[in-house]
């Protein structure tokens, strides 16, 4: 591998970047960000697939043997109306790029255009996943599906992070991000008159008693050297204020950081739900909405990814991050299939104290940053098939 990524395809990056955040889609909707995709890599002669609806699987066979690897990008938009203040924001109301996954795909399309024109220096297979629907309801088992993890020997994806400096990397090692499960809790007593509660069963204070008891999971249940977060983020119940409340809803999400928690956690809820509820006469109905599971990097193929982060030219810091985030990404899926590493690339705009987080109407990125993720991309290709 020699030299930088050419200066014209860093600029299309830019180009692509703008041109797919003006026009936001949300997930299985990426018609026309695939199409972007597709063209350029049609005119840059590599061969691609389509799966999954918007999915697209890109191939580039090296001219020499070596192990296959894999680089995902996610596509998709968000539900919430931009408020950035950019030159090129969001042209449809109400959706908008506020988790820079145009950033994430513009960044993989200018990886696999320059990897185009070397490939005869090109050990092994890179395979490029641009995958719809991150955000939900999911895009990686699909593509899954489709066969795109057969033969890989790892895989490898770029998320922005607004919390480093804009073109820092940084790389975790072990658990980089939690689970996400749901859950609905229906509670249902019996209804009647305020001023006469003993003819009734009131849900609304057994709801109230739910909710702490749940917290119990965390503070009194797992150990306090597990992380989990067990959160109530809605509750709906009752009529007016002198009628009493039938029924009452909750609903939350619980995020673990290892599987076997996880795993505990539905007998833990239901437990405390027919608990509570029977202690006060009251039935409660729970729903268990699986989500996706923790992202886990393969701590030698972090290692193996930080030491090439360092000696690529034009990557300007790479840092260890020494703890985990309770957010979810189903990049864990692929990492289930083989040993699998989430970097992050800092956007945060320099003196930028307290920066827009991910998901906010005010979120922007450090376009100087998606240099470094394209040269990091590329350098993961050349050099990862040689060495696994
Ligand atoms: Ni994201």
């Amino acid at each position: 591998m020699n030299g930088a990524v050419p200066a014209d395809i860093l600029s299309d990056v830019v180009r692509w970047r703008r041109a797919i955040h003006r026009h936001p889609e949300l997930g299985f909707e990426e018609e026309r960000t695939a199409a972007l995709i597709e063209a350029e890599l049609a005119r840059a002669g590599v061969e691609a697939v389509r799966v999954a609806k918007t999915g697209i699987i890109a191939t580039l066979r090296g001219e020499w043997p070596g192990k296959t690897i894999a680089l995902r990008a996610d596509m998709d938009a968000l539900p919430i109306q931009e408020r950035s203040g950019e030159t090129f924001e969001s042209e449809v109301p109400g959706k908008m790029h506020a988790c820079g996954h145009d950033g994430h795909s513009a960044m993989l399309l200018g990886a696999a255009v320059a990897l185009a024109r070397e490939r005869a220096a090109l050990r092994g297979t890179v395979k490029f996943f641009f995958q719809p629907a991150e955000e939900g309801p999911g895009g990686a088992l699909p593509l899954i599906e489709a066969g795109a993890m057969r033969g890989v020997d790892a895989v490898a994806m770029i998320h922005v992070w607004p919390t480093l400096p804009a073109g820092t990397i940084g790389i975790r090692r072990g658990p980089a991000m939690a689970s996400c499960d749901d859950f609905d809790i229906e509670i249902r007593g019996r209804g009647g008159h305020g001023g006469y509660p003993h003819t009734a069963v009131d849900t609304i204070p057994i709801a109230a008693e739910l909710v702490g008891a749940l917290q119990r999971i965390a503070s009194r249940e797992i150990d306090p050297l597990d992380s989990i977060v067990v959160a109530i983020g809605r509750i709906d119940g009752g009529y007016r204020r002198n009628v009493i409340a039938d029924t009452t809803r909750i609903a939350g999400t619980v995020r673990c950081l290892n599987e076997k928690v996880r795993e505990g956690v539905p007998e833990r809820i239901e437990r405390i739900t027919r608990g509570v509820c029977e202690a006060h006469r009251a039935t409660g109905t729970v729903t268990i909405l699986h989500g996706y599971p923790s992202v886990h990097n393969d701590p030698a193929l972090a290692d193996r990814i930080a030491a090439i982060a360092r000696s690529t030219d034009g990557v300007p810091a790479v840092v260890d991050l020494d703890r985990p985030t309770m957010g979810a990404e189903d990049f864990s899926y692929y990492t289930q299939e083989a040993p699998g590493c989430m970097i992050r690339l800092g956007v945060a705009q320099p003196g930028e104290a307290n920066p827009p987080m991910l998901h906010s109407a005010e979120f922007r990125l450090d376009e100087s940053a998606l240099p470094v993720g394209v040269h990091l991309f590329r350098a993961l290709a050349h050099r990862l098939p040689a060495d696994l």
